[in-house]
């Protein structure tokens, strides 16, 4: 990649198989619907976003050696990911992530098969350390491992943000808060990794204070419909969600953090870089997919901002 700046993504990338039930879905029986095969995966997804607003980023991963992982290299080239700090594991299948939406468009249930991820230890990224000690930010999701995560924190100085992916994955981060630049939980990430329910406005910012207090500089606590709260030693609130049609939400917080993580490396505030996040998840809402491929910086700013 060239000496210009980009942000380094670390993460999983997965074959998204999703199901879109027609009608009110019915448990245990065959539901009418549309399925689809798409690129996705916590990192992938928000490498795609960033090169969608215009930001140049390369995807440290792990691709198992078959048609999957063919798709999604062509499709990355296209969208202009750089993937060539991403090596091949023979013998294994690219990650797939099987989905079930109902008919408001929310996941019902899904199964992820992540095992190539495990190939991404600390010896591989030595190997591929140029991307990340020549970046600007580094983003990393808890696809990792605890070992990968603080191989990470402890060898680079560029600023860490994390996403949790799942409750199941999301204490994967607990040894490295402190050396993370930001963190963007959904709610229940956040219950798993403070320890706290949140069923209010107080809860949140006690979630938030115990965030601040781990070491984490700043923190977005996306909410789904209810938009996101956002925390740090300058500044705290909620923006809410953007207005507009809701077709699938899948992809929605990979979005949000790829536009608010360009605004924070950009200098903006963290309430800055909350609303242009709720933009960003906005314009994934409308479309089917876990990213929206319309998705511009010109098109946020002069929509939504
Ligand atoms: N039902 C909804 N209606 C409107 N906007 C939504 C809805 N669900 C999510 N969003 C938007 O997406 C943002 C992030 O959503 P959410 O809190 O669900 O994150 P997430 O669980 O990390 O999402 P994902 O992992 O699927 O990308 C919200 O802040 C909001 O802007
Ligand atoms: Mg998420």
């Amino acid at each position: 990649m060239a000496a210009r700046p980009y942000i380094a993504v670390v993460g999983g990338v997965n074959m998204d198989i999703t199901g879109f039930s027609g009608t009110e879905l019915v448990l245990g029986d065959s539901n009418p619907g549309q399925v689809t095969m798409t690129p996705g995966g916590v990192g992938r997804n928000i490498a795609e976003n960033i090169a969608r607003l215009g930001f140049p980023v390369t995807l440290v991963t792990a691709l198992g050696d078959d048609t999957h992982a063919q798709e999604i290299r062509r499709h990355c080239a296209s969208c202009g990911i750089d993937l060539s700090y991403s090596g091949v594991i023979f013998g294994v299948p690219t990650s797939t992530y099987l989905c079930i939406n109902d008919s408001k468009g929310d996941c019902l249930c899904a199964i992820a098969d992540m095992a190539v991820c495990d190939a991404i230890t600390p010896e591989y990224l030595q190997n591929r350390i140029r991307a990340l000690t020549q970046s600007q930010m580094i983003i990393v999701d808890a696809n990792l491992s605890e070992e990968t995560l603080a191989f990470i924190a402890q060898s680079q100085s560029a600023p860490i943000i994390a996403d949790p992916v799942s409750s199941k994955k999301a204490p994967r981060l607990a040894g490295i808060l402190g050396s993370l630049y930001a963190i963007k939980p959904n709610r229940a990430e956040a219950e798993i990794l403070s320890g706290m329910k949140i069923s209010s406005q107080e809860d949140l910012q006690r979630v938030g204070e115990w965030f601040l207090y781990e070491g984490v500089r700043h923190v977005w606590i996306t909410l789904g419909r209810d938009g996101v709260f956002y925390m740090n030693e300058e500044e705290h609130g909620i923006v809410p969600c953007v207005p507009g049609p809701v077709v699938s939400t899948n992809g929605c917080g990979d979005a949000f953090l790829a536009a608010a993580s360009i605004a924070l490396l950009e200098g903006k505030k963290l309430s800055e870089a909350a609303r242009l996040g709720q933009a960003a998840s906005a314009v994934c809402a409308r479309s089917p997919r876990a990213v929206n491929a319309d998705l511009r910086m010109d098109s946020l700013n002069f929509e939504f901002l």
